[in-house]
């Protein structure tokens, strides 16, 4: 099958998109609304794109009805947020936190999540989560034509790695364990993957 998204509308671009970019890395989201609670959600056009500086993009799109979502809209007023990745068994959580809420009505307490403070960070983060990047805005730039998307430029000041999950290997280099983060992944429309078999293998010199 060969498939030619300029014949396709707009919707079945996404679903085509979405569905063979696979699998995506997920943001779970955690923006700060202006009555000091917090907005929760998860966006998976998410990736790293630059190491320096350190930054992460994040493709915000809008509401059905043309407005801002609360998360790029809290990241304009506030710079600074932090990203989770969150694991398979969190999947039930992450996907709650993704419904449309009134502004200021926060995901985080309509869930059983808890925050916890994190030293030297004006943010918390979600206490259950294995990785979390402490950020500032760096930038945000509008791409698309009719339907406008934030195209956020995430700079990683900090990382938080679960003691479980990192060691210093011999080498005296940091080891990330991914089989005990057991990251969630997205698929197209409402599918996931867990977290499958590490395959090791050295790169050619
Ligand atoms: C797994 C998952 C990934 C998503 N990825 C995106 C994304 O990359 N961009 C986007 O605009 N919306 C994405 N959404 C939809 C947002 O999470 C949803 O619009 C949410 O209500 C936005 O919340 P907010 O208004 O509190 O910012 C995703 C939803 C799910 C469940």
């Amino acid at each position: 099958m060969q498939i030619k998204l300029e014949e396709l509308p707009a919707p079945q671009v996404y679903f085509t998109m979405t569905q063979t970019m696979l699998p995506r890395p997920i943001a779970w989201l955690l923006t700060e609304n202006d009555d000091a609670g917090y907005n929760l959600a998860p966006f998976s056009y998410f990736n790293a794109v630059c190491s320096d500086p350190p930054l992460a993009i994040v493709s915000i799109g809008k509401q059905d009805d043309g407005r801002d979502k609360d998360s790029i809209r809290n990241i304009r007023e506030r710079h600074e947020f932090v990203i989770h990745i969150a694991s398979c068994d969190q999947l039930a959580a992450l996907n709650q936190s993704s419904a449309t809420l009134p502004p200021r009505e926060s995901e985080v307490e309509a869930s059983d999540l808890e925050l916890t403070r994190v030293p030297g960070f004006r943010m918390p983060r979600l206490a259950d989560c294995k990785i979390a990047f402490f950020c500032e805005r760096h930038d945000i730039q509008m791409i698309g034509s009719k339907k406008q998307q934030s195209l956020l430029f995430a700079e990683i000041k900090e990382i938080y790695v679960a003691d479980d999950c990192a060691e210093i290997n011999p080498q005296g280099r940091l080891k990330i364990h991914a089989d005990k983060v057991q990251p969630l992944s997205r698929l197209g429309a409402s599918e996931y993957a867990s977290f499958g078999e590490v395959l090791s293998v050295k790169r050619p010199a």
